[in-house]
């Protein structure tokens, strides 16, 4: 099984993201680290540990990591609007039984890269905070790392949280842009896939027929992100952004990637906006362009099922 470690910053599609990648039965899930964007680093650790426990999962380590962007003091801010106020769609879930684990994130992922060299692939779905922190203290971690799958970016579309930027790297645009100079194997999941798969509440109707704690849990809070999707851009469904990065990693045949040279802007105007550039100077990263939504969805709604 591939040994995998998640970054997030749950949120309500990274807890699809974590549901559907333990429920795949074939990624070996290392671990759990955790950042801030949709909620604070503490909020995302505590959804993280509650989606767990919902899942009868808490086995699974969690270890909290940054609580704020690589070069910033501030936040920019939570998406209390896209997420709810608790960050899982105001769903109310017990509070975890299990804490964190006490190592920090950035030395959880080094800690893991080196005990299996080239064996551990990360999914990054939050900013990318951690990872970053994880080169700067050890540069090797780039040979150590399997790949890094990142949700993230929109290269050939407009982007989400401005119209020219993706949420994810507009959080820590030093991290991102610094990730994809790294020379790090890299492939990027952005919006230009993820919002060709959205999850409609036809869809959504399937996890109403059951009665088990998770289905009523994920039916929830996607009804919440639904709403969102439908009141702020008239969508009749929800991206499935974080889980297509799961997907991403269970099935490489369902994209069409190209390598590209990928800079993130850093000026004022354009923060957060990734672009092509000549790739003399900047390492190639594979850009995903093509998705098989059908496909995708697919599987992940009889995985979830
Ligand atoms: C990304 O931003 C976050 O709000 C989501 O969890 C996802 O990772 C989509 O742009
Ligand atoms: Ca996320």
């Amino acid at each position: 099984m591939k040994k995998v470690i998640l970054d997030v910053d749950t949120g309500i599609d990274d807890a699809l993201a974590i549901a559907y990648a333990i429920k795949s039965g074939q990624l070996d899930l290392l671990g759990i680290t955790t950042s801030f964007g949709n909620v604070s680093v503490e909020e995302a650790t505590r959804n993280t540990l509650q989606v767990l426990e919902v899942m009868d999962a808490a086995h699974i380590p969690v270890s909290m990591g940054a609580d704020k962007p690589m070069a910033r003091d501030h936040l920019k801010g939570k998406a209390l609007h896209v997420h709810g106020e608790n960050g899982l769609g105001n769903v109310e879930l017990p509070l975890p039984k299990e804490s964190k684990i006490e190592m920090y994130g950035v030395d959880f992922l080094l800690s893991k890269v080196k005990e299996f060299p080239n064996k551990v692939t990360i999914v990054a779905v939050g900013a990318l905070t951690n990872v970053a922190l994880a080169i700067k203290k050890d540069p090797d971690f780039i040979h150590l790392v399997e790949r890094i799958v990142v949700m993230g970016g929109a290269v050939t579309v407009p982007g989400n949280v401005v119209p020219h930027a993706e949420a994810n790297i507009y959080t820590d645009p030093e991290a991102a842009d610094f990730v994809f100079q790294s020379g790090v194997p890299l492939t990027l999941v952005g919006l230009d896939v993820t919002l060709q798969t959205l999850l409609t509440k036809k869809d959504a109707e399937k996890w109403a027929q059951s009665d088990s704690p998770l289905s009523k849990f994920l039916l929830n809070i996607s009804k919440f992100y639904m709403n969102f999707y439908m009141n702020e851009n008239g969508l009749e469904g929800c991206g499935l952004h974080d889980p297509l990065a799961i997907g991403a990693v269970l099935d490489p045949s369902l994209m069409k990637t190209k390598p590209m040279s990928i800079r993130v802007d850093l000026s004022k105007e354009l923060i957060g906006k990734t672009f092509e550039v000549n790739g003399e100077t900047t390492p190639k990263i594979d850009v995903c362009l093509e998705v098989d939504a059908r496909r995708f969805k697919e599987h992940f709604l009889t995985t979830l099922s």
